[in-house]
């Protein structure tokens, strides 16, 4: 390796151009002797911040002569993308990382791990000495590093040296220089900001993806522009709070950098988009611009992920929050009245250390209030280096759970009423592909962000089945990223049934 390439543990723009092409070199070598292009397999856990580094491996990947693979067990290389935020995410990935071990033969596939879990000592720790057979691990989001981290790894051979480490080291240049492959072409997913500086005492992510570093204004909308006339419908931008996109850049004296409302509206304007989304907002920087903009601007989406956590404001004050549940009923109200019809969304916090009854019993009084049209939630999850960590009672555990399934009882009937009201209406619907359930179901997401299903088949498929009685309609002509009518029969808690109409 030409060392002038990499500089202190910095991979340069050339150096990842070099790396990649040295990697290239490798796989048309492969082809060449086996007929065979080499292949990869990513899974990825965790948030879209980790869909979308994920996406960034596999156009990498692509541009270094290899093909997706179906599965782990036929992949040259496997790449975990892991998550911290709570246990369960840990585990899985150990899950599928042991799962590995029978099936990896005279180094292949090669391992590599990279994502939150990779900042965390303990779990370095964890990879080096439980499975020694993970040939690389790097940072969280640090895809300019892979291809280094396959030279290395190729020129080793034997694949029977330690794990390589390489969690200290970093790759210079924007996103916009990366290559990327979409999981879904009609939806972008683009970062406009990495990092937290909440610090909310439960939470692992500030740790794991440092402080806040927001994307230049013209680089974010120059990568939508670029997705849009690819023929994306959607953009997604993503950051763990939205509401505080620009507010280094001005500290650092860029004291015209546009507020997250102004980027929003920039990027609602792109012709072609059918939606903008973003997630997530924190309550407690959620501004009147905002408001106006989702009020304005048609594009924009017609729901907002808007996290509560807890009800009980000593809860929130313990969860370092900065807002109380009286404040955020205030934005709900302001938000319901400035779009008609517009979906909020929330994730909630059972269980976090010290709740009381009397605490859950507000977080129901806020939902009541609120009347969230849908809700993530979760089992407080003790995650190491943080403070609440420290205030855990294990012994709660069965209380915990007892609350936990009130709260997603009522959860339940408000999903399934907010869906209800729905019946009989006829919907645009951005069709995403085959529901995953059944291969003649068709699904996609309104505006507001619902997920409906309904009969048919992508244009491609050789036969149009219908699986429903009773309808007619040319379904060879869907395709993913298409806007269908779709008139609403039936709904559930999580979705929405329905009929294309023409
Ligand atoms: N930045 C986003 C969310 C990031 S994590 C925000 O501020 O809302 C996604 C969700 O996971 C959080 O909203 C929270 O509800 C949940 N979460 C985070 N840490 C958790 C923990 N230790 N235990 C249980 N849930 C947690
Ligand atoms: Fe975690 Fe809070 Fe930051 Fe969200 S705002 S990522 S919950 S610390
Ligand atoms: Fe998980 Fe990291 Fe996202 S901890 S939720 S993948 S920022």
């Amino acid at each position: 390796m030409n060392n002038d390439l990499y500089d202190k543990r910095t991979i340069t723009e050339s150096g990842f151009d070099e790396q990649k092409s040295t990697v290239k070199e490798w796989s048309d070598s492969l082809a060449r002797e086996t007929g065979r292009a080499p292949s990869y397999f990513v899974r990825t856990f965790g948030c879209q911040q980790n869909d979308r580094d994920s996406e960034l491996a596999a156009g990498i990947f692509e541009e270094m002569g290899f093909h997706p693979a179906v599965s782990p067990d036929v992949a040259d290389v496997v790449l975990f993308n892991t998550c911290s935020v709570r246990a369960n995410a840990d585990n899985r990935f150990y899950g599928h990382l042991g799962n590995l071990k029978p099936i990896r033969k005279g180094g292949r596939p090669i391992i590599g791990v990279f994502g939150c879990m990779m900042e965390q000592e303990v779990h370095v720790d964890t990879i080096k000495q439980k499975f020694p057979y993970v040939d690389f691990i790097l940072g969280a989001g640090d895809v300019r590093v892979l291809p280094y981290a396959l030279v290395e790894t190729l020129s080793d051979g034997t694949g029977k040296r330690k794990t390589l480490d390489l969690t200290t080291w970093h790759g210079l240049g924007d996103d916009t220089s990366l290559p990327v492959l979409r999981a879904d072409p009609h939806r972008a997913l683009v970062t406009i900001m990495t990092g937290c500086n909440n610090f909310c005492s439960y939470c692992i992510v500030p740790y794991t993806r440092g402080r806040e570093i927001s994307r230049a204004y013209e680089k974010i909308l120059d990568e939508a522009r670029r997705a849009v006339e690819l023929g994306a419908k959607e953009i997604m931008l993503l950051g763990q709070n939205v509401n505080s996109y620009g507010n280094d850049l001005r500290k650092r004296g860029e004291v015209d950098a546009p507020t997250f409302a102004e980027l929003l509206r920039d990027i609602s304007h792109l012709d072609g988009l059918w939606v903008v989304r973003y997630m997530t907002s924190h309550p407690k920087d959620l501004s009147d611009e905002l408001i106006a903009v989702i009020s304005r601007e048609p594009r924009v989406e017609s729901h907002i992920h808007l996290p509560l956590q807890s009800g009980s404001d000593a809860i929130l004050r313990r969860m370092n929050r900065r807002y109380d549940a009286a404040h955020y009923l205030d934005l709900v109200r302001k938000l319901r009245s400035c779009r008609n019809g517009i979906t909020i969304t929330t994730d909630l916090i059972v269980g976090f250390p010290s709740e009381t009854e009397e605490d859950f019993q507000q977080t129901l009084h806020v939902m009541e209030e609120a009347r969230f049209d849908a809700a993530f939630t979760f089992l407080y999850s003790p995650r190491v280096g943080t403070p609440a960590a420290d205030w855990f009672d294990e012994s709660q555990h069965e209380v915990v759970r007892e609350r936990f399934m009130r709260l997603v009882e009522y959860q339940n009937e408000c999903s399934l009423a907010s869906n209800k009201a729905l019946e009989g209406q006829v919907l645009d619907v951005l069709v995403d592909g085959k529901s995953r359930r059944d291969e003649t179901i068709l699904s996609g997401r309104t505006h507001d962000d619902r997920l409906v299903n309904f009969a048919g088949v992508l244009s491609g498929s050789s036969a149009c089945q219908k699986s429903w009685p009773n309808e007619v309609f040319d379904s060879a002509r869907i395709d993913r990223g298409d806007i269908v009518r779709v008139l609403i029969e039936r709904a559930n808690v999580n979705s929405l049934d329905g009929i294309q109409i023409l």
